[in-house]
């Protein structure tokens, strides 16, 4: 009988896994997903059945993932907060880990981050190294894929830079805007992520798109294709920090934390590689040069409403 190969992945219904899962099924594979949101839309109807992640419960997550031959794992958290810690996104990827490896599961694409350092001073960036390392010390056969920042309809980055854009009279950087990224088109990373889950050799790669900004120039260039051209301040870090904040209680959100602005001017969303994607943002963001930051994306709206999908620019 021809039986059709099954893939796990985390996190179909939010962002990069719901590209992930896409491109799994166009190729004729069975998909499942694991998850928080258990409720959230379901874009993919019957085609996805959705488990709970079930991190306290090792038996149940090893259960879930019997016959799974590639795990495409996505889950993480972005910043510490009452509800939510990088610490336990370390603990409940490891037990994700241990379970993979108890129920057989034959190989693991794993998204991680530019630059992840178990000596970086930064939680988001160590927690990420820890993890890399105990996957490769899981015997489970592994492509670590490190993005940037991603970009997509589903983005906040960008779409909350085009946002600021279009309220405030002026932007403000967080120190000179030096600082380096690369981003990359969230259906490029998916791209990446399936061919990778095709193969069965170990491999890091850095998931970086085709064009290099400055943070400043990442301003500008949006700016200048939603037609909002603005004049673009130096800010003290701190105070740069403090305006996030204000604003981030305005909308209900935590806009930026101090961990990020620290990981952005330590350049650590920068990488001496060639690129991985094709899609420039650029041209991406020109084709929504109309509709790009309209509304603000909230992180902390997708994390309480589980039900509901993610915001789209
Ligand atoms: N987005 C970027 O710009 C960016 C940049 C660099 C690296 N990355 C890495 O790319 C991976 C995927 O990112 P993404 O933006 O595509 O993520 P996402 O789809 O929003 O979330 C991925 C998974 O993590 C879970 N998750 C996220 N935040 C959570 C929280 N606070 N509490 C509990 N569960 C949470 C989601 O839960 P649900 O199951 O409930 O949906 C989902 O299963 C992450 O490992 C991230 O570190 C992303």
């Amino acid at each position: 009988m021809n039986r059709r190969p099954l893939h796990a992945v985390t996190g179909a219904f939010g962002y990069s896994g719901k590209y992930i899962a896409q491109k799994l099924l166009a190729k004729g594979h069975k998909v499942i997903t694991l998850t928080n949101s258990l409720h959230r839309q379901n874009p993919f109807g019957e085609a996805v059945q959705a488990f709970p992640f079930h991190f306290d419960q090792p038996e149940k997550l090893s259960a879930t993932l019997q016959g799974v031959e590639v795990l495409y794992n996505t889950y993480w958290v972005r910043f510490n907060h009452q509800m939510f810690t990088h610490a336990g996104a370390v603990q409940n990827t490891l037990a994700l880990l241990d379970a993979a490896k108890a129920a057989g599961v034959e190989r693991l694409v794993h998204v991680s981050i530019t630059n992840p350092s178990e000596a970086s001073p930064l939680e988001y960036f160590r927690g990420k190294a820890q993890l890399e390392r105990a996957l490769k010390e899981s015997g489970i056969s592994y492509a670590i894929l490190r993005p940037t920042v991603l970009f997509g309809k589903e983005d906040i980055l960008i779409n909350n830079i085009a946002w600021a854009l279009r309220r405030f009279p002026f932007f403000g950087v967080f120190g000179d805007g030096r600082y380096r990224l690369q981003p990359i088109y969230v259906d490029d990373l998916a791209e990446l992520a399936v061919q990778w889950g095709e193969r069965r050799d170990n491999v890091i790669v850095d998931a970086i798109g085709p064009e290099t900004f400055t943070y400043r120039e990442l301003v500008e260039t949006i700016g200048r294709l939603i037609g909002k051209t603005r004049p673009i301040v130096s800010l003290p870090p701190a105070l740069g920090y403090f305006a996030g904040w204000l604003i981030g209680k305005f909308v209900g959100d935590v806009m930026i934390t101090r961990e990020e602005i620290d990981g952005l001017r330590a350049d650590l969303l920068f990488v001496d590689s060639p690129p991985a994607g094709k899609t420039r943002l650029t041209d991406w963001a020109r084709a929504r040069r109309d509709t790009l930051g309209l509304q603000y994306t909230s992180e902390l709206t997708r994390r309480r409403d589980r039900d509901a999908a993610y915001a789209s620019n």
